[in-house]
This record gives C-alpha cells, structure tokens and sequence, in this order.
C-alpha cells in the first residue's frame, strides 16, 4: 500500500471527519472528532492511501484514509490529541511519518514543546514516541473512567 501525507484544510473536514471516526478506537464523538478539526488552533494530517482501485479518490478529493493525527497549536506548543492507523495497516511507519511530517511543518513557525497524554498501558504508542524522542515527564494517577493511569509526554528537542 502507498500513501501520502498531508494537512488538512477546511473544505475537506467534514468527509475527513466521517473517516477518522472509522478509523480511532478511543470512542470520540462526532462532535469531537468535529472540535479536533476545527477548533481553535486546530492541525490534523492524514495519511491517504494512493493507486489501487481503492486508492482513487472520491469526487469530493479525499481518498481513503489510513490513519490520521489531529493536535492543537497553542502559541508555540503543540499538544497531540489523538493518533490511529487503521488496523490493517498498522507498523508500516505510517504513524511515525505523520507526527515526523506534522512537526516538521510546525518547527517552520518555531515550535518550543510538543506534548501528549498516553494511558499507562499503551505500549504501541509508548515506543512509538519515545522512537520519536518524546520523553515521560509525569504520571497522572487515575486519570482515565477505568481507572488507567494517564503517561505525560514532551519533547522539547527539535534540532535535526
Ligand atoms: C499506536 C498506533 C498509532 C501506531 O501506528 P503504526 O502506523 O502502526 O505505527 P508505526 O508503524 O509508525 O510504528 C512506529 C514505531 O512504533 C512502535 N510500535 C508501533 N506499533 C507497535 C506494536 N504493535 N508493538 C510494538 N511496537 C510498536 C515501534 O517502535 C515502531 O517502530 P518499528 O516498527 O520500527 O519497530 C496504532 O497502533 C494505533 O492506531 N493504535 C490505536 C490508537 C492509539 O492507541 N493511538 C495512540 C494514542 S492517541
């Protein structure tokens, strides 16, 4: 499968919205999948599928997306609010080529920080961000409905 990333603009939120609600697990809402891409400070990247009979795009310009990262520009810090691959696609590097590509294209406008929060037991995204040079900088106990503890990420290291 090829693929290629890129930004999103407002024209295509709606039918990109309608797919990153196929594509997360972590149960958002329509409203908040709406709110990630278009609230304040709102970034969101796809990672659109390219060639192939499912590889072509609809009429209204977006293809099929195979995984997404929306976060929030807060002056010069960016807080990642939720990243998903479709599953039959997963560790193919398509995760780590969207958060490399979002924050290359953030440091342009110099970026100071970068964070997230992770559940505890979130091994896949873990390594997938410390392999990004993400540090844990806090623990937040109980922090999720079930009880989960909630991991805080930074990284504040941009140079190449
Ligand atoms: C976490 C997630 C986004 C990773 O997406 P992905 O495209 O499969 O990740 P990549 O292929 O880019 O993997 C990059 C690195 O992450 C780590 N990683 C990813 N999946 C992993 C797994 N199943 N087991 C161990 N390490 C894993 C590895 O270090 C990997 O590097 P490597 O393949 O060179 O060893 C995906 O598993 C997912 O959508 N999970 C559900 C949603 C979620 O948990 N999101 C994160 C919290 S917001």
């Amino acid at each position: 499968m090829k693929w290629e990333n890129r930004g999103i603009k407002p024209p295509n939120i709606a039918i990109v919205a309608e797919q990153i609600e196929e594509v997360q697990e972590a149960g958002w809402t329509h409203a908040q999948v709406l709110l990630g891409l278009e609230g304040p400070g709102a970034v969101a990247w796809i990672a659109e599928e390219r060639g192939g009979h499912s590889g072509k795009r609809s009429r209204s310009g977006v293809g099929v997306v195979q995984g997404f990262v929306v976060a929030r520009r807060i002056v010069d810090v960016l807080e990642i609010d939720l990243v998903a691959v479709r599953p039959s696609v997963r560790r193919r590097g398509i995760a780590r080529a969207l958060i490399n590509d979002l924050l290359d294209h953030e440091i342009v406008s110099g970026l100071a920080e970068a964070r997230l929060e992770l559940a505890s037991g979130n091994h896949e995204a873990r390594l997938l961000y410390l392999g990004l040079r993400f540090v844990v900088v806090g623990r937040r106990t109980r922090y999720y409905p079930d009880g989960e503890d909630a991991l805080l990420l930074s990284r504040l290291d941009f140079s190449s």
